[in-house]
């Protein structure tokens, strides 16, 4: 990781986006942060600015509009860019298929897929010049379906499988291409899911040890600082406590 360079973090404005954009400030690398909420970019810019002394631009986009992602694409044409953590993501509600809300399916597919694949696409030419990282957030709902899950655990096998892809599409071309898959991590992601319903948000956390967004982000700095012969292509880390996307051991 070089100082001229920039890594491009989307959802960067919490859990595991912003955990990423400071344990990567910490080696002294300079970043893109993506999202909508432009006070909390802000914010974590002044203090990695502050704290490490590394460059960051701040770009407030909302991923649901393709249009702003190119835009957004355009404005960084001339910057050096040699990782994406293709991260931004949500779940929304937790329903049967058939009393699902349109809307929620469809937030889910715009941000989830038609993004992160208009993300990655737009990407590849600067990684590409760079000799670049791709780092992929899908989950471990993206190989285990569970109730109430459908359009989120489909949307994160896509994750999965465009990563597989990538890493095919990709060979020869120098660019690494990982997919790390987390069970629960304790972030903003049920508040979001629960729809600001904070009971059921901690109760998912409840009763034992969650990861942390910095443990994922730990995971994801070394996956990075691998040598460049060395890809790592999938890795799926869990709670001590989860053994299943529905087996969580809680005392
Ligand atoms: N937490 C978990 O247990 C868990 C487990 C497995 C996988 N994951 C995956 O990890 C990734 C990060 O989630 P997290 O746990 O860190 O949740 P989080 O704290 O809710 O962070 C989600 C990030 O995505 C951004 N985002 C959401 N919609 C957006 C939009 N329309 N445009 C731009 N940015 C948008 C949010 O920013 P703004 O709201 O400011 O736009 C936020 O920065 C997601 O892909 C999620 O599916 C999470």
């Amino acid at each position: 990781m070089t100082n001229t360079r920039f890594a491009l973090i989307t959802g960067a404005s919490s859990g595991i986006g912003e955990a990423c954009a400071v344990e990567l400030a910490k080696k002294g690398k300079n970043l893109i942060l993506l999202a909508r909420r432009a006070e909390k970019l802000e914010s974590l810019k002044s203090t990695l600015v502050k704290e490490y002394g590394v460059e960051v631009l701040v770009h407030v986009v909302d991923l649901v509009n393709i249009y702003e992602i190119e835009s957004f694409f355009k404005g960084i044409a001339d910057r050096d860019v040699d990782v994406l953590i293709n991260n931004a993501g949500l779940a929304l509600s937790k329903t049967p298929f058939e009393d699902y809300k349109w809307e929620d399916f469809d937030q889910m597919i715009n941000v989830n897929i038609k993004a992160f694949t208009r993300v990655a696409q737009l990407a590849i030419p600067h990684l590409k010049k760079t000799k670049g990282h791709i780092v992929n957030i899908s989950s471990i709902a993206g190989i285990e379906a569970y109730e109430g899950g459908s359009v989120y655990c489909a949307s994160k096998a896509f994750v999965k499988m465009i990563s597989k892809a990538l890493r095919i599409d990709l060979i020869g071309t120098g660019v690494r291409v990982t997919d790390i898959a987390p069970g629960n991590v304790e972030t903003e992601f049920s508040m979001v899911r629960f729809k600001g319903d904070r009971e059921v948000a901690d109760s998912i956390y409840k009763g034992y040890a969650p990861l942390s967004a910095k443990d994922i982000a730990d995971t994801i700095v070394f996956a990075l600082s691998r040598p460049e012969n060395v890809n790592i292509e999938y890795l799926l880390i869990m709670p001590t406590a989860q053994a299943s996307a529905t087996r969580t051991h809680k005392v």
